[in-house]
């Protein structure tokens, strides 16, 4: 039997786009309403209803007994045309965090999670000469009506996936397949995030600023000079992208790792193909459930002397046959490192419900709890019992 220190905190990780609903003016609204580019044609509109039930949803966080969650802030309902801030929209998240607050849970507040507002991106998103200065302004409205109350901020999530799926593999929007704008997106995004961390030292007294930074491990599928490079550019190129950045704590999300071939015939991937070990047990999404990589990946940051929280863990598994297993496998591999003296102060689980998953739409099953999208109910999945139940007795057996 092995326990979690009484200051490890446990919660649950969400976005706005994905539950919320009414989202209208960003780009994954529109983009969804391109045929072909959500699966089934899924759409954001909806989602989770959140928007409108964030009381009924703290009331099932309280529930599973967590003490910190994740959630994200809609740049595009905050600001809904350039220079204008909606107080309202503001004042409703206030509400939110004063509700988890009441119910002894506190707030990480993401404030860039994938999706902008329809005016940037029509400038160009990540590309925008004007992103930086633009995220700044946002992330001081948002400091100024937040900022007694949040425990914890990302600015950014995922920024490498982020240019990955929408700059290099053309599968989120903007949609490009153009590798060769990438650095110039990078250097936009870094200087994004360095605006906002100072604006948040500058108005939050005591501000922990971090990156909720998506971390796979780049395996060699073999121990040739080609796919050991291949890997190597991966790391390089993808996990560490953003990690150097000034930021108080280090957020991690760890889903699974990446197997890696040099693939001289594929330009367009880079000349690498990522894959899936032969016969390893997977997700409904087809990403191998790897437990070990996120002990490799929590021992990795260690030298870096930074207080970590795992941002985002979990598992697409629409019959819940796997995620309690995967709780227990992933939660003892954070027990491990703990044991190491790794500085682990907290583990968020993807997610509290089902929701609009990007391109995949809503058929991926993340949640704790079901979500019933004819009639939006919710219903505790048995993996969610045994989430509280560790939770509540803060061992694993
Ligand atoms: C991460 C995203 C999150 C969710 C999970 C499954 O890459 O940050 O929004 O989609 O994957």
């Amino acid at each position: 039997m092995r326990t979690f220190p009484q200051s490890f905190a446990f919660g649950t990780a969400t976005s706005a786009t994905q539950v919320e609903g009414g989202d209208v003016a960003t780009d994954w609204h529109d983009f969804a309403r391109q045929p072909g580019k959500v699966a089934h044609g899924d759409r954001p509109d909806v989602a989770c209803d959140h928007w409108n039930r964030f009381r009924e949803d703290v009331a099932l966080q309280a529930r599973l007994g967590v003490t910190l969650h994740r959630f994200s802030v809609e740049w595009a309902r905050v600001e809904p045309e350039p220079g204008r801030f909606d107080q309202a929209v503001l004042e409703r998240y206030r509400e939110e965090v004063r509700a988890l607050a009441d119910a002894g849970i506190a707030s990480m507040v993401t404030l860039h999670h994938f999706s902008f507002p329809r005016w940037l991106a029509a400038k160009g998103g990540a590309l925008a000469k004007e992103l930086p200065a633009r995220f700044e302004a946002y992330t001081r409205a948002v400091a100024r009506a937040l900022g007694d109350s949040v425990e914890l901020w990302v600015t950014l999530n995922e920024p490498n996936v982020l240019l990955a799926q929408g700059y290099v593999l053309g599968l989120w929007p903007p949609g490009l397949q153009a590798p060769h704008l990438v650095p110039r997106a990078v250097k936009n995004l870094k200087r994004a995030h360095r605006l906002a961390y100072a604006a948040l030292h500058e108005l939050v007294p005591n501000a922990k600023v971090g990156i909720a930074h998506a971390l796979r491990p780049a395996v060699p599928a073999t121990r040739g000079l080609g796919d050991r490079l291949a890997a190597a550019l991966l790391d390089r190129g993808f996990n560490r992208l953003f990690l150097d950045l000034p930021q108080d704590w280090l957020g991690v999300n760890y889903y699974t790792r990446d197997l890696v071939r040099f693939a001289p015939g594929r330009p367009k991937d880079l000349f690498m193909d990522r894959s899936v070990p032969p016969g390893v047990e997977t997700n409904d999404l087809g990403w191998e459930l790897f437990p070990e990589g996120l002990g490799l990946v929590l021992r990795s940051l260690a030298p870096r002397r930074l207080p970590i929280y795992i941002t985002e863990n979990g598992i697409a598994d629409a019959e819940d046959s796997r995620r309690a297993r995967f709780l227990d496998a992933h939660l003892a591999q954070v027990l491990d490192a703990l044991a190491d003296g790794v500085d682990v102060r907290g583990y968020l689980h993807w997610s509290l419900l089902d929701n609009f998953e990007w391109a995949d739409g809503y058929a991926p099953r993340f949640g704790l709890y079901a979500v019933d999208y004819a009639t939006q109910v919710r219903t505790l999945r048995k993996s969610g019992e045994r989430y509280a139940h560790i939770i509540r007795t803060r061992t694993l057996e």
